[in-house]
């Protein structure tokens, strides 16, 4: 653990820049990066930042693929993932908007979604570097408690609980969050060559318990991490209070 959530950003963006620049992508061999939402990895996208414009890192031969994205919120909504990543990350920095990947969560053909999404990462020889964040229950993406650890991209109901804690980005109103989303598999993630994981603050002390001491099982996708050979859990103090 490092001590507070700024130092796991800092430590994590650094960890990121440095990746890239040993993997010195080009157009030809782009370094694939899978991105997570939600509120602990704005930190990251911040240090990201402030390393691209020291000059540190580009992303010109950076290419995206997101984890997920809510069903049915028009595009544009701010609270839509799409959306959120252009805010957080992609505007700020030189990563080609052709580069980025994202579940279309308007797709008329939901499942095609799902099946051409995991068609162009595989068409990308696999994502090299997966960041994920984790929800307070222990699911990764939108890979609900119960989710086989086979899964792939496809649509998931959200639970209750995911609902509610997703809730204070849509003026804390549940009934505006979506009940649907699309998410790459728990498969989707361990097929990634790294995972990192990052859980900052109490609240996700049940979860970092889980993935760290608990068995591996489908009720806290996150413990499928262990089952990874190359997989980093950075936490704050505060997340290993159960450990
Ligand atoms: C959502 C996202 C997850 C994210 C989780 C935790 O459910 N689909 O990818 O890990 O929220 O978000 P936060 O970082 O805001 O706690």
């Amino acid at each position: 653990p490092l001590k507070t959530p700024e130092t796991t950003a800092f430590w994590t963006a650094r960890y990121i820049v440095n990746r890239i620049k040993q993997f010195k992508p080009t157009e030809q061999k782009p370094f694939v990066l899978g991105l997570p939402t939600g509120g602990t990895p704005i930190g990251t996208y911040q240090e990201l930042i402030r390393l691209y414009k020291e000059g540190e890192v580009s992303f010109k031969h950076v290419v995206t693929f997101n984890m997920d994205e809510y069903v049915g919120l028009p595009a544009g909504h701010p609270e839509s993932y799409r959306q959120f990543m252009e805010n957080q990350l992609f505007s700020h920095i030189d990563l080609p908007a052709e580069n980025i990947h994202f579940l279309n969560g308007n797709a008329d053909n939901l499942d095609q979604e799902c099946l051409a999404y995991e068609e162009t990462i595989s068409s990308f020889g696999g994502i090299e570097l997966f960041l994920g964040g984790v929800g307070r229950d222990g699911h990764i993406a939108f890979n609900e408690p119960g989710s086989s650890l086979a899964s792939r991209s496809r649509i998931k109901t959200l639970t209750e609980d995911t609902r509610r804690a997703n809730a204070r980005f849509f003026d804390g109103d549940i009934t505006q969050v979506p009940k649907l989303a699309l998410t790459i598999g728990v498969a989707t993630l361990l097929d990634a060559r790294e995972v990192i994981i990052l859980a900052t603050g109490a609240d996700k002390s049940r979860a970092v318990h889980a993935a760290v001491e608990g068995s591996v099982n489908h009720l806290w996708t996150v413990s499928a991490m262990q089952l990874h050979p190359r997989s980093i859990l950075v936490c704050d103090e505060a997340a290993t209070m159960e450990l």
